[in-house]
Formats: structure tokens, sequence, C-alpha cells
């Protein structure tokens, strides 16, 4: 495995722009793995499969081909050969993504493709089941949150940030929902690994948060330099 940063948490946390900044100063290559299951969120909303249709849907998951790229150093998500990075950041795209997530035959497939991507590339990779499941031996684990209310404050800048309305009580409410779900199903939920540190990001800014977890990644990186040296 090449160097990998995972961070888990909850949806709202500040994952992916930590992610991104991490990954941009560590010369690591991003990868957003929510956006991966939103792209499978809008392959079935696309053709009307109810999302407790479990049966329809471990059946066609084989058939959404799922693969991302970089453009400009930016994510690009493609579902059967299309780019839909631009619908992937509704909040219907966003629920139809966490309930079909439930289905292991949807994460098997998505699972196997992040691991095919962290053993080549230096990743800082995020979701909700890295270090617990997809890159068990990072090189650091962190598991990011924030209070609901941040959270949803937070999408709602979001959201409007891109022109989209936002209702804060029915955010939160989502979030609240979301959460529930993630940290409830059977295959892989939510959870903290044993040996992540958790960072609460409520009162810390983007800045703190991205220069904590670099120092973190760079005191693990040390003692291997020092016993190189030693070798030499
Ligand atoms: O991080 P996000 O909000 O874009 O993720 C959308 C949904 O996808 C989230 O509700 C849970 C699911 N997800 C998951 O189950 N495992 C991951 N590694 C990433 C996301």
């Amino acid at each position: 495995m090449a160097a990998a940063i995972a961070i888990d948490g909850p949806a709202g946390a500040g994952k992916s722009t930590i992610a991104k900044k991490i990954a941009q100063q560590l010369n690591m290559i991003y990868v957003d793995t929510g956006a991966m299951y939103r792209a499978i969120g809008l392959y079935f909303h696309r053709l009307g499969v109810a999302p407790e249709d479990g049966e329809t849907i471990g059946r066609l998951a084989q058939q959404a081909e799922v693969s991302i790229a970089y453009e400009g150093g930016k994510q690009q998500v493609y579902l059967n050969g299309e780019n839909v990075t631009a619908f992937l950041r509704t909040e219907e795209a966003g629920n139809m993504a966490s309930a079909v997530s439930v289905y292991p035959q949807v994460r098997q497939m998505l699972v196997r493709q992040q691991q095919k991507l962290a053993a080549v590339r230096d990743v800082v990779m995020d979701g909700r089941d890295i270090g617990t499941v997809v890159l068990p031996k990072a090189d650091v684990k962190i598991f990011l949150t924030a209070s609901t209310r941040v959270r949803a404050e937070r999408r709602c800048e979001d959201l409007k940030s891109r022109g989209l309305p936002c209702d804060m009580e029915l955010v939160e409410k989502d979030i609240i929902d979301r959460d529930w779900r993630d940290t409830h199903r059977a295959e892989s939920p939510l959870r903290q690994a044993e040996d992540a540190v958790l960072v609460d990001t409520s009162d810390m800014t983007i800045d703190q948060v991205a220069d904590r977890i670099i120092e973190i990644y760079r005191e693990r990186q040390r003692p291997a330099a020092k016993t190189e040296k030693k070798e030499a």
C-alpha cells in the first residue's frame, strides 16, 4: 500500500474540505468515497427503484459502473461512462446514497475499487468505513465529528454557495436521520476505528484541523525516517 490517510465521520463534519486541503499540501490524491455512493444513489434514483427493494438493488448494482478520474486535479465521477459529478451534491442523491449503501453488493463493489486505487496512489480518502474496512492499515486514521447544528449550518452554506435553497431545520433532520442509518446498518456501520484519532471540528477552523492532521501524519512518518537513516 502507498501512503494513506483515512478520514471517517458523519455527514457535514468537514471531511471533504479538510481532506482536499491535506491532499494538496502533501501532494496526494483526494478520494471522496461518498461521491461514489452518491453516484450509485443517483443510478437507482434515475431507475426509480425503491430504496427498500434490496433484491433489485443487489441484482442491478453489478450493472452500475462507477469510476473516478482526475481533471485539473479535481475528482470527477463517472456512472456508466457519463460524468455525473455535477448531480451528486443534492439532498436527494445524498439520501439515496445513504439508503442504498446498506446493501453488501453495493459496498463490496465500491470498496474493491477504493482499495485498488489506494494500492497504487498516495491517498487522502474520506468516507464512513475507510479506517475500519477499506484501509485498515492506513498510516493515519482520523475520526472527524461536529455537532448536528454546526453540520447543518455548514451544509446550508455549501448549498447556498451553489445557488441552491436550504431549509436549516430540514437539513438538520436529514443529518440526524442519515447519522442513525449510517451508524446502525449491519454492513460496515459508521464507527471510530480503535486506532483512530477523534477530532471534533465544531469550534475549529479548517486550517487548524488540517494542520493538526498533517502534524499527526508527520509524527508517524518520523520514526520510520530515523530507522532508515540508522540502517544506511
Ligand atoms: O459523505 P457523503 O454525505 O457524500 O456520503 C453519502 C452517503 O454515502 C452517506 O450517507 C453514507 C454513504 N457512504 C458510505 O456508506 N460509505 C462511505 N465510505 C462513504 C459514504
